[in-house]
């Protein structure tokens, strides 16, 4: 038995009950921005800090409790913003330190919290302290990982084949100081060495800063590329194996990342961050400071980022096994294995999240096609846990079409043209499509960074707002719907009913109880609840339906028979407590 403020409750792989004085982050609705597309407020057709603030009131609108922010900090933008030349200033294309603060202060007032984006893994280099580790100055000297390379046969080479995930060698020759630097990202982001303590010191320094600016947590990017293997007793590197996937030694898969990612130590980087935060929360109260952090590994790997016996970790580390594993042709039992394999390896204790897409993924609706829209925010925004979703994606913006000449992504710059729609982030960051009008409204200016999507005359914030069941307000019913307490603090019982169905059942012990249906393919199905869980109630009622739905909401239905149409995803209401 379950109580109302309690505790777990596990039916077969079902997930524990949420206690309801729980912190914020385990059930928040995540909204990521990324702030030079989100809202332009200065007219030059980038977006800024003052357009998100004008926008807060907007993610209240849709329910959204937390925003992280990609990078606006010092930049030559080589890759965006993630190459950044001061950890500690706003780059003035974005606007200003106090720019910052009021948007800090409008957010706390709404009570949305602000989550950074800390990018510890390498800096612009024109980041000071490239340029005085290049320059060798002794304080500076070893914050980066440098090597003088091979001379053979009077040729220079590289200190190892690793190579860039931006393709090329990850390694650079600098002339000054006469050394190859590594840079697993673009050679204008060169990696730091982070066995160096005082790099480590400089990183926990910047925590700190923001702390005190009162964010409410991190985002870390890239975490399972701090750490490369340790040089030999020689200050060597080893190559890493050859992958046979190509033949191209500048391609990111030409080498299986044994030496370059997921060292032992790396997760043990981010328990000292936890603990970073901590110290500050004890130090001056609030509610818990959070760290979402990036990591693409082996799943096994990912659980590591939450904590051992001994050490607290990241509260989120990103769930990428739906980004990562599905597909068009997926069935409903590879998404159950996905959800469930995640919810069972989590260490006990812990909470789960659930992300689908953000700024280097094509759209959902590109993706997985855009009948799927409502699909996967109905099931991000039911399943136990906090969910995070990309600006956008709650009005089904789709991949904007960015031509050759247009692309400025360095992943797609840095190919050929041959195959730059295959590499390139660019479409799933064109503007933000707010209304029908001049510029989707993204700016008052004439010219926007990336272009805006061609679509945005039918998909915009504004026109949705007033379309009856659009994804818009789809989101924001599914939003309503997190409150109660079944699908806030209940638990979860997600299973396959067929190769087509997907079905998640929320419940709690005197309330309501919710089942999510996700038709994932073009047939009309019909389905019998009672087949895949036990002791369900038979009348149920619709308590979302969508575009795709011939039934209204408030309709009644016997669990025993739902039809869903075809691409249908609803989620129905039992008509009686439990
Ligand atoms: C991951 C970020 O999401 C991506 O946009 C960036 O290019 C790399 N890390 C390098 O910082």
């Amino acid at each position: 038995m379950t109580t109302w403020f309690g505790i777990v409750l596990l039916v077969g792989l079902g997930f524990l009950a949420v206690n309801a004085t729980a912190p914020w982050w385990q059930t928040a609705s995540f909204y990521q921005i990324y702030p030079r597309s989100f809202k332009d407020s200065d007219g030059n057709g980038v977006g800024d800090l003052n357009g998100v603030t004008e926008k807060l009131e907007y993610l209240k609108e849709i329910g959204v409790t937390a925003t992280w922010l990609s990078p606006f900090l010092l930049s030559p933008m080589a890759d965006f913003g993630y190459d950044i030349a001061d950890f500690k200033e706003v780059d003035p294309l974005f606007g200003t330190m106090e720019d910052f603060e009021n948007m800090v202060s409008r957010a706390k007032q709404l009570n949305v919290k602000i989550i950074l984006d800390f990018v510890p893994n390498h800096s612009s280099d024109d980041c000071d302290w490239f340029i005085r580790s290049a320059a060798g100055e002794e304080k500076y000297k070893d914050y980066y990982i440098w090597h003088p390379g091979f001379v053979e046969n009077g040729v220079r080479r590289p200190p190892s084949n690793w190579v860039s995930v931006f393709r090329g060698s990850a390694w650079e020759w600098h002339e000054g100081r006469q050394e190859y630097y590594l840079h697993q990202f673009h050679k204008k982001q060169p990696d730091f060495n982070f066995r160096n303590p005082v790099v480590r010191e400089e990183m926990n320094d910047v925590l700190r800063f923001w702390l005190e600016k009162g964010v409410d947590g991190f985002r870390v990017d890239a975490i399972y590329h701090a750490f490369e293997i340790q040089a030999d007793g020689n200050g060597n590197y080893p190559d890493e194996p050859r992958n046979d996937w190509t033949n191209d030694p500048d391609e990111y898969g030409y080498t299986h990342k044994i030496y370059t990612v997921d060292q032992p130590e790396t997760p043990h980087l981010v328990y000292e961050w936890r603990e970073i935060l901590d110290q500050f929360q004890a130090d001056n109260g609030g509610e818990e400071r959070i760290l979402m952090v990036e990591t693409w590994s082996p799943i096994e790997v990912v659980m590591h980022y939450y904590g051992n016996s001994t050490a607290e970790g990241a509260q989120i580390p990103f769930n990428f096994q739906l980004i990562s594993n599905l597909n068009r042709d997926s069935d409903a039992y590879h998404y159950e294995y996905l959800i469930n394999n995640w919810l069972s390896l989590m260490p006990n204790g812990k909470s789960a999240n659930w992300v689908i897409g953000n700024h280097d993924k094509n759209r959902v609706g590109s993706r997985f096609g855009a009948d799927r829209i409502d699909l996967f925010n109905i099931l991000l925004l039911t399943l136990p846990g906090c969910s995070i979703t990309y600006q956008g994606e709650e009005i089904g913006m789709l991949d904007g079409y960015v031509s050759w000449k247009d692309t400025v992504d360095p992943q797609a710059c840095n190919g050929y043209e041959e195959n730059y729609m295959a590499m390139s982030r660019d479409p799933a960051r064109t503007p933000m499509q707010w209304t029908d009008g001049n510029m989707a409204g993204f700016t008052t200016g004439s010219t926007t960074w990336l272009p805006i999507g061609q679509d945005y005359a039918q998909r915009n914030v504004q026109t949705e707002r007033g379309a009856a069941l659009s994804h818009l307000n789809v989101f924001k019913k599914l939003q309503q719907l997190r409150k109660e307490p079944a699908i806030q603090q209940g638990a979860a019982d997600v299973k396959a009913v067929s190769h087509y169905v997907l079905a998640n059942k929320r419940y709690l012990s005197g309330n309501y109880v919710y089942i999510s249906l996700l038709n994932i393919f073009d047939n009309i199905e019909n389905v019998n609840l009672h087949d895949v869980f036990d002791g369900l109630p038979d009348n149920f009622q619709y308590a979302l339906v969508t575009r795709k739905s011939i039934k209204q909401l408030g309709d009644k239905v016997s669990a025993s028979s739902v039809t869903l149409m075809p691409y249908e995803s609803i989620v129905l209401r039992s008509t009686t407590t439990v």
